[in-house]
């Protein structure tokens, strides 16, 4: 069945994260539509990562809902989420260093797809440019490229969410605009999107709308040209900026 266009594909509400006494999600609530890429920024430690972390299954949730095609699925575990369509990268992949890089999107896809046909992985392999390198260890290639294999192996698995955590980080100009241009066509492609990024001309070019984090609390949903203007944002950012 297709997703139904009209409505959330993921839907989180009043979700609520804590390690120990301390609270990393403090009742952040917003949704993501079916095409949509959606930003989630703010300051080092404002949650972009718990969030995700917990969206994929990684963490459960203390409190709230996350909805998933209208299916409550917080706190289900990682590769059952995958099996359902929601997969990420990580800010600092991981992948399995001794295997190469074909083999790496190998056991994604076996991991991820068990009741779909085989994913095409040259393909995958070549949208992330990672063509000739197939035959390479995953140990063998440079930090970039091992952020492209984290997103290769997430591709892998056929994702109808797509959470992206500091994809962006340590790529050049040339490099960004090709990643911004593939997730955009993966977004077209009816893909929703999630991206975590600090860098603010990507997360411009990329996303549709932002939610911006601060300590937790979201304090800021829309277009970024507005989120640039708010007050409070500000606010946070330069004093984010101060303490940097
Ligand atoms: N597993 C954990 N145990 C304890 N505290 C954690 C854990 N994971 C995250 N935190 C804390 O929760 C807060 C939010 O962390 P998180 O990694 O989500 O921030 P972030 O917004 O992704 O930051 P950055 O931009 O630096 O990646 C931080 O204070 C962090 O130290
Ligand atoms: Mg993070």
């Amino acid at each position: 069945m297709s997703p139904d266009l009209a409505k959330p594909l993921l839907q989180i509400d009043r979700l609520v994260k804590r390690f120990g006494g301390f609270v990393a999600l403090d009742g952040v609530s917003f949704h993501v539509m079916p095409g949509e890429i959606l930003g989630l920024v703010g300051p080092n430690g404002s949650g972009k990562t718990t969030c995700i972390n917990v969206i994929s299954g990684l963490y459960k949730p203390n409190g709230g809902e996350v909805r998933f095609q209208g299916r409550s699925v917080g706190g289900l575990a990682s590769h059952r989420l995958v099996h359902l369509g929601i997969n990420r990268t990580f800010q600092v992949p991981k992948p399995f260093l001794p295997l190469t890089v074909r083999e790496n999107v190998e056991v994604a896809a076996a991991y991820g797809r068990p009741a779909e046909g085989p994913s095409d992985i040259e393909a995958i392999l070549a949208s992330v440019e990672l063509d000739g390198l197939g035959n390479k260890t995953a140990a063998e290639l440079n930090s970039v490229q091992q952020k492209m294999l984290d997103l290769a192996r997430a591709l892998a698995t056929g994702p109808r969410l797509l959470c992206v955590d500091e994809l962006a980080a340590g790529l050049n100009p040339v490099e960004l605009d090709r990643v911004a241009i593939r997730l955009r066509d993966l977004a077209r492609g009816g893909m929703a999107l999630l991206v975590v990024e600090h860098l603010m001309g990507f997360i411009d070019q990329v996303t549709d709308r932002v939610i911006v984090l601060n300590a937790g609390r979201e304090i800021f949903e829309g277009v970024l040209a507005e989120a640039v203007r708010d007050p409070q944002v500000v606010e946070v950012f330069l004093g984010a900026a101060h303490v940097g």
